[in-house]
């Protein structure tokens, strides 16, 4: 079978940037951002953006366009013994993480309805986290997590790569500005001095003494939001010539990525500081509670409203794309498997596992904390071990084509995936282990014996 390929040039960067984009950067960012301690985050996350994310992603990339393959048996076609079951790693990772990201995307298709059937105009912050209690979990949080779960079926059945990038070319610029607009409306807050403090001066005494937590999550966050650690990115390269920079395009998609997480900080906290409410305690229904209040009182609220929800749902499900093609591309190559069916089937299943997260929010926890506390960054650091130390001289060669001149940058790359990524990303992952292992004990124990 001849494997397709991008259609346009930029198709590829378009659909990389489609699945980097998504509820890591508007949803997740600015909630585990709270809950960090604000600048402290930011600016650990901005530095292992750059420092291992950025090197990361080009170790995704070499082994995709080098194999041409799925994550699974690209994996198993270079490396030998024990390697090839690391793939089956980014198909337990996908499961989980798309269960649990389609319910949180259902919550936005719900918001953008509210916007549409009965605005905003909540009469203050008390009522939009009322209005965010009964939208999370419960039959509509099912049935909304049903339709996000058929909308990604639909699609990956159909195999519309134009499609996704058709949206995204049009959704990417969208989001900046929208969120541009809203950042600007929130510096005329009278709050928003305090929130900018919040967010951009880092107490390195906050650092030193919280790193074990920082650590992890700046770690989780920045795999999360670049879509590392499972094979996405693995899995679009393998669609790529061979004339690509694949340095240049990697330095596009996560500037774009980050620029886009940055600018959510600049909305999300100037809202929550007016509305009187504490950044470290909204969790999961952070960004739905500062912006409803901020929707409510902005003239033309209403409408603003219903285009970010909207358009959040969007990029949501070009980066939920981006997941089950993956689990698919795997059944299609390795198993032989029919794209519709095996989209079905993986569809539905995923769908069940992400029930629970509808009935209650420890759910939510139980499956972000294990996916980002310890799959994805398990994941990382074992295609860095893989390329690092199995792989190097093949991952040089394949990132010098369609680079002119890349010279000692290749060996400096290789060095950086080998000692300094792994040991970060190491102790990053027992830190992460450790915590969800407090987790389990703590409140997930207390929940259960609460039942
Ligand atoms: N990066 C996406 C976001 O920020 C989510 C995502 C898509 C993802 N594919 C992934 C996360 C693969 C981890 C692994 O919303």
């Amino acid at each position: 079978m001849v494997r397709e390929t991008w259609a346009t040039r930029a198709g590829f960067i378009l659909a990389a940037v489609g699945s980097a984009v998504g509820l890591g950067n508007i949803w997740r960012f600015p909630f585990i951002t709270g809950q960090e301690g604000g600048a402290a985050f930011l600016l650990v996350y901005l530095g292992f953006v750059a420092l291992i994310g950025f090197p990361a992603i080009l170790v995704e990339f070499v082994i995709g366009r080098y194999t041409k393959l799925n994550p699974v048996g690209a994996i198993r076609e270079l490396g030998s013994g024990a390697w090839k079951y690391v793939g089956w790693l980014f198909v337990v990772t996908g499961f989980v993480i798309l269960s649990y990201y389609s319910v949180v995307a259902g919550w936005f298709l719900r918001y953008t309805l509210i916007g549409i059937t009965d605005g905003y105009a909540l009469a203050g912050p008390g009522e939009a986290e009322a209005l965010f209690g009964g939208v999370a979990t419960g039959l509509d949080s099912l049935l909304f997590h049903a339709v996000f779960m058929a909308l990604v079926i639909g699609i990956i059945a159909a195999g519309v790569r134009q499609g996704i990038e058709v949206g995204v070319k049009l959704m990417v610029p969208a989001i900046i500005a929208l969120l541009l607009g809203l950042a600007a409306y929130g510096s005329t807050l009278d709050a928003s001095s305090a929130a900018y403090g919040y967010y951009l001066s880092p107490d390195f005494g906050v650092i030193a003494a919280n790193w074990q937590s920082i650590l992890p999550a700046a770690a989780g966050q920045a795999f999360f939001t670049l879509s590392l650690g499972m094979g996405v990115m693995i899995t679009y390269a393998s669609y790529l010539g061979e004339d690509r920079n694949l340095a240049s395009d990697a330095g596009v998609i996560v500037t774009l990525d980050t620029l886009i997480a940055v600018i959510v900080g600049f909305v999300v906290f100037p809202f929550l500081f007016a509305a009187g409410l504490d950044p470290g305690a909204g969790g999961a229904g952070e960004i739905f509670v500062s912006l409803t209040s901020a929707f409510a009182e902005i003239s033309g609220g209403r409408i603003l409203g219903i285009v970010f929800f909207g358009m959040v749902g969007i990029a949501a499900l070009s980066s939920a794309i981006s997941i089950l093609e993956v689990l698919v591309s795997y059944l299609i190559d390795e198993l032989d498997v029919a794209r519709v069916p095996a989209a079905a089937a993986v569809g539905v299943a995923i769908f069940l596992l992400g029930v629970p997260v509808t009935v209650d929010l420890i759910f939510l926890d139980l499956f972000d904390k294990l996916a980002d506390g310890v799959l994805l960054v398990l994941g990382s650091l074992l295609l860095a071990l893989f390329v690092g130390w199995v792989v190097p001289d093949v991952a040089r060669e394949e990132l010098s084509k369609g680079i002119s001149g890349l010279g000692g940058l290749g060996d400096a790359w290789i060095w950086v995936v080998r000692i300094p990524i792994v040991i970060v990303v190491l102790v990053s992952l027992y830190l992460g282990v450790v915590d969800y292992a407090g987790f389990l004990t703590g409140d997930f124990a207390d929940w259960l014996a609460a039942r």
